[in-house]
């Protein structure tokens, strides 16, 4: 019997995908960048045993068995990985071996908080290791098969996948642009504003989008190629400003996409938008941009700000959107935020530019016509990380091949 455990990241586009040019071979329309998170706030992770004793190959997913149908997504990972192994000559597990796969998210599944991303990217990185195998750029072509923005996952930084040209998909690969050490200080606060099952899925949506916006081509063709230049520019210069501004339109034009379609596909909430307004109005009082937003296929935000600005962005964010929650763990996850010391107080209090008793904050709070008050479920504070890893067997999810839990 073999056995290995290792945890993936989440990452967060900064310049989306949205549109496959072959669904079952996961191959996009558009090349897309990433950043990804640390994985002590956001990870899946994941045990594979292998062992001649097996009858079937069984997976379960946050102690749920699923189906492990031949013509699965988790099959074609599998298998991919196998027949890489096959062709590297591994002797790490016999091939024919049954597996039994436990995964499991720290975070909640499926909220648009890019859990198939860092679920497929730990399974096919753990099966990488079961049998032996290096971290290459065709093991990337395997993980996008499980789920595309998956092959971002499987390394740490800043990270670009290629739509690539090529039919078979070999050139659809993912591939770093800077490591997470190059920009250390670039951090994230995630506003769970619903942590619940999205509506439509980024499979379903896309596969509308590409049938029915009009504005998608014109987005492949044009902006994205740009965008990626630029991106990668602002990255590689550390430009923050540059950064920011991009990640926002990207963020702003994915979703007019996804409202260009037809039916539409509405992902964020008034909520979202009264936080997309607050981000606005918040770098406008500062005089410079300090924060800048993205959302994904759900309503939640994810905030990129330096670590030198997290504290005085966290303290206007809970201004305008209060919470009475008592229990302060349960509600700000994740790092520890450093006191304010570069915060200046005025005689009454209230922090310099602080936009709290604006004519703005009212429009914030105006916008949802309720209280505005417990709008955020929870924050969840992280910075950029690093790729997947292999954990020590003290971690295994699995104890003689069935989950700890039965
Ligand atoms: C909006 O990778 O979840 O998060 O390939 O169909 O599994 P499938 O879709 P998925 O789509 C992610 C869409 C996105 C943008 C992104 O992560 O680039």
């Amino acid at each position: 019997m073999l056995s290995v455990t290792c945890k993936a990241p989440v990452n967060i586009a900064i310049i989306k995908y949205w549109g496959k040019r072959h669904e079952e071979l996961i191959l996009p329309i558009n090349d897309s960048i990433s950043m990804t998170l640390g994985t002590n706030e956001l990870c899946a992770k994941t045990t594979i045993t292998a062992s001649e004793k097996f009858q079937h190959n069984r997976m379960w997913l946050n102690d749920e068995e699923l189906l492990f149908e031949e013509d699965s997504r988790l099959m074609r990972c599998l298998k991919g990985v196998q027949r890489l192994a096959h062709i590297n000559g591994s002797q790490e597990a016999s091939l024919s071996w049954k597996v039994h796969i436990a995964s499991r998210n720290n975070f909640p599944t499926a909220a648009g908080l890019a859990s198939s991303a860092a679920g497929y990217a730990c399974l096919v990185y753990s099966l990488a290791r079961l049998y032996g195998i290096p971290l290459t750029e065709e093991l990337t072509t395997i993980a996008r098969q499980g789920s595309g923005s998956a092959c971002r996952s499987l390394f740490g930084g800043f990270v670009q996948w290629h739509r690539g040209v090529l039919d078979d998909g070999s050139d659809s690969v993912a591939e770093p642009v800077a490591s997470a050490q190059h920009w250390p200080n670039m951090h994230v606060l995630i506003l769970v504003v619903n942590d619940e099952r999205k509506k439509t899925s980024s499979t379903k949506g896309m596969q509308r989008s590409v049938t029915t916006s009009q504005l998608i081509q014109h987005r492949v063709d044009k902006l994205v190629p740009e965008r990626i230049a630029n991106l990668k520019k602002a990255i590689k210069a550390r430009d923050f400003q540059s950064f920011a501004e991009i990640t926002m339109k990207d963020s702003n034009q994915f979703h007019a996409i996804a409202l260009d379609t037809y039916p539409p596909c509405v992902y964020m909430n008034d909520v979202s938008h009264a936080i997309v307004n607050f981000v606005h109005t918040y770098n406008k009082t500062t005089g410079t941009v300090h924060a800048a937003y993205t959302f994904d296929a759900g309503p939640n935000a994810c905030i990129y700000v330096l670590k030198e600005n997290v504290a005085k962005l966290l303290a206007e964010i809970q201004k305008v959107f209060p919470h009475d929650s008592i229990d302060t763990v349960e509600y700000l996850r994740g790092l520890a935020v450093s006191p304010e010391s570069n915060i200046e107080q005025n005689s009454d209090g209230a922090t310099d530019n602080s936009i709290h008793t604006t004519a703005e904050h009212r429009k914030v709070n105006g916008m949802l016509n309720v209280q505005p008050k417990n709008l955020l479920k929870y924050i969840i504070h992280t910075k950029v990380g690093d790729g997947p890893c292999q954990l020590s067997d003290d971690n295994s999810l699995l104890i003689n091949g069935l989950p700890l839990s039965h």
